[in-house]
């Protein structure tokens, strides 16, 4: 099944939210989706209420220990399943250069144990163009970016297509990527342009589905739970729905 990497190097753009929000969906429409946490800020893995004894137990130890991935997965409060990231994972940045094998590490861990044969793999991964960042893309099949409905928005976006572009080059295949825009606000003029911009530049690439700026979005992580276990009537729990509908009739998420 497919293996999405939710992926964009700026930072704050709904990377976390969108992983935890479709994770938890898929898991509802019995999906058994299993979440991979790549970013050593490890919010998804707060907000999952799964347990991290010691850095060893996160996806810290299959770098750096030669752990399984399969015996890493944790179960989240709400059902779904993640391997767990823990601060520590940074040092994997700086103690790896960039060879091929490390970039294709997860890749092949994910392959080697079968660990997607009959359920979809998401990948949160951190702001930055780095071995972990990378590692999600190698591993993936397609990519997923939020583009924040803000002034910085196009920059990101181009910085974004640009890396993209040249991961193709390495990867000899062309990447399979929807762009999504997020906390957009249909008061403000700045959201419209962005959104009119980013069609322009990628066309059908970019979700028709929006996700709009939402206060039950913002709060859920407090609570250590998804939109829909928090406000299932809000805004951004329709929001999301009617993005995983798209991806799924669309086909890009099997
Ligand atoms: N649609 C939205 N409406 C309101 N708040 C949102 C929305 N999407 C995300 N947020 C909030 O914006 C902040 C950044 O979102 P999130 O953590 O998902 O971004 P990120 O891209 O994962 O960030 P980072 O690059 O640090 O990993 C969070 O506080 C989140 O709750
Ligand atoms: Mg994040």
């Amino acid at each position: 099944m497919a293996r999405l990497a939710v992926f964009n190097q700026k930072g704050g753009v709904g990377k976390t939210t969108t992983t935890l929000n479709l994770a938890a969906l898929l898991a509802k429409r019995g999906a058994d989706p299993l979440v991979i946490d790549l970013d050593p800020q490890a919010h998804l893995t707060g907000i999952s209420g799964a347990v991290v004894a010691a850095p060893e137990r996160s996806l810290y130890g299959f770098y750096c220990n030669g752990a399984s991935l399969a015996g890493l997965i944790k179960l989240a409060r709400s059902g779904w399943k993640i391997i767990p990231s823990h601060l520590d994972l940074s040092r994997v940045d700086t103690q790896f250069g960039k060879g091929p094998n490390i970039l294709n590490q997860l890749r092949a861990g994910i392959i080697k144990e079968n660990l997607n044969t009959d359920r979809p793999i998401l990948m949160d991964a951190c702001p930055m163009l780095g071995v972990l960042s990378l590692n999600s893309i190698f591993a993936a099949d397609r990519v997923l970016v939020p583009i924040s409905a803000d002034y910085l928005a196009i920059r990101g976006a181009s910085q974004m297509e640009r890396t993209l572009r040249a991961l193709e080059h390495v990867l000899k295949t062309r990447v399979e990527r929807r762009y999504v825009i997020t906390r957009f606000d249909s008061r403000r003029k700045m959201s419209w342009q962005i959104e009119q911009q980013l069609r322009e530049q990628y066309g059908a690439e970019v979700c028709e589905t929006r996700i709009a700026e939402n206060v039950s979005l913002a709060e859920s992580p407090a609570s250590k739970c998804d939109v829909f276990e928090h406000a299932p009537g809000s805004r951004g729990a329709r929001d999301y729905a009617a993005l995983l509908d798209e991806l799924e009739t669309s086909g890009f998420l099997r």
